[in-house]
């Protein structure tokens, strides 16, 4: 029989949708790879006019791939028809860096993008929506998209750090010379930004405390925490484009966790609106150490920090406070 031939499609927005991490997202989350090999999805393609011809040809390709979970494509400009009936949002369209700009330079010309998309989730996308912002700058963006849809819980409205989360792995990984699939309790902390702190205190690689990794603090200080942070601007430096692939791997993982939950033992990092949990301020758009047990994020409670990691957290939380500010004062939430 056909897989999830029984099961309702999910219906998944993807904006963005004609782009570069567009291109690498949606064929993996018509084979399944997203919400499971059962599941059914329809994809919803969000573009601007301009991008609309390139979703064509982006979706003749999909039909063509004859993915047998891939239950409908449409494509659309507008975005009320864009996340009518939404289950899961993909806000990945935006404007990317260029080299030699910081992703501050970009809030003003994404905040007008995820002001009316907010809007719009608000009023046609499905009850259960699960928003997932990955255009940049992506935690400020959420918080936008967030308050402009009063109806929608909070919490439903989530930050990419994921592929953060995934490039401290792989570091961590290379250095303790273990593989990733070893490595459990990484977190990244604050916003998606050259700020944000990959945090190993807490972490076990291969059965050896993060803690003694950590000890070597030139290593930490020097190597680790700026590579992880700062992997954005090499990828740019060195591809002449910003990540793609990866930042789709990492969309991937974000949601299946979120929808299917995170293994046993572990948790993942992700952007998710502020209780106050750790003392970052409530109602900003933050990254915690997070698990799922399928029906929502919670953030892992009781992690005790050091000096060094607390006030690596306050600089990045500090960051997405003036983000806040500055887009408030903008009019956007
Ligand atoms: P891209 O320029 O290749 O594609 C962006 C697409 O979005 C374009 O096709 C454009 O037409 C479309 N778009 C623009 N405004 C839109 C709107 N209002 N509605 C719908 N679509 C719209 O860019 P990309 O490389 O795919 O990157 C997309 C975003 O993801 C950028 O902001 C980038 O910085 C960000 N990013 C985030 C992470 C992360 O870890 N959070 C990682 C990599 C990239
Ligand atoms: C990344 O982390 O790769 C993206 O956010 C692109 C960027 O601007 O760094």
């Amino acid at each position: 029989t056909t897989p999830g031939a029984a099961k309702t499609p999910v219906n998944v927005t993807v904006t963005g949708a004609a782009g570069q991490i567009g291109y690498a997202l949606l064929f993996r989350i018509a084979s399944g790879a997203m919400l499971g090999p059962d599941t059914p999805v329809r994809l919803r393609l969000l573009e601007i006019p301009q991008g609309v011809k390139a979703a064509e040809g982006t979706a003749m390709e999909l039909a063509d791939c004859a993915f047998p979970l891939l239950a409908g494509i449409d494509i659309h400009d507008d975005p009320r028809a864009g996340f009518d009936g939404a289950n899961v949002a993909l806000l990945v369209g935006a404007r990317p860096r260029g080299p030699g700009m910081e992703r501050a330079d970009l809030l003003e010309a994404n905040g007008g993008i995820f002001k009316p998309q907010g809007e719009a989730i608000n009023a046609v996308a499905a009850d259960d929506v699960k928003v997932l912002v990955v255009g940049n700058p992506a935690n400020t963006n959420a918080l936008i998209a967030a308050s402009n849809a009063p109806d929608v819980p909070k919490d439903r409205f989530t930050a990419m750090t994921r592929l953060d989360h995934n490039r401290a792995l792989s570091q961590l990984s290379a250095r303790a010379d273990v593989p990733v699939s070893a490595i459990r309790r990484v977190t990244i902390w604050g916003n998606h930004s050259a700020s944000q702190y990959p945090d190993i205190f807490h972490a076990d690689v291969a059965g050896r405390p993060g803690a003694e990794l950590a000890a070597d603090e030139s290593w930490l200080l020097e190597d680790f925490v700026p590579t992880v942070a700062k992997r954005g601007a090499a990828i740019i430096a060195a591809r002449g484009a910003s990540s793609a692939a990866s930042a789709a791997s990492g969309a991937i993982d974000h949601v299946r966790d979120w929808v299917l939950g995170t293994p046993a033992g572990d948790w993942t990092s992700a952007g998710i609106w502020s209780d106050g949990s750790y003392g970052v301020p409530e109602g900003l758009v933050s990254s915690f150490p997070v698990t799922s047990a399928g029906d929502g994020w919670q953030i892992v409670q009781g992690l005790e920090h050091g000096e060094l990691s607390r006030a690596r957290i306050d600089a990045s939380v500090a960051e997405l406070v003036e983000e806040r500010d500055a887009v408030r004062a903008l009019g956007l939430i």
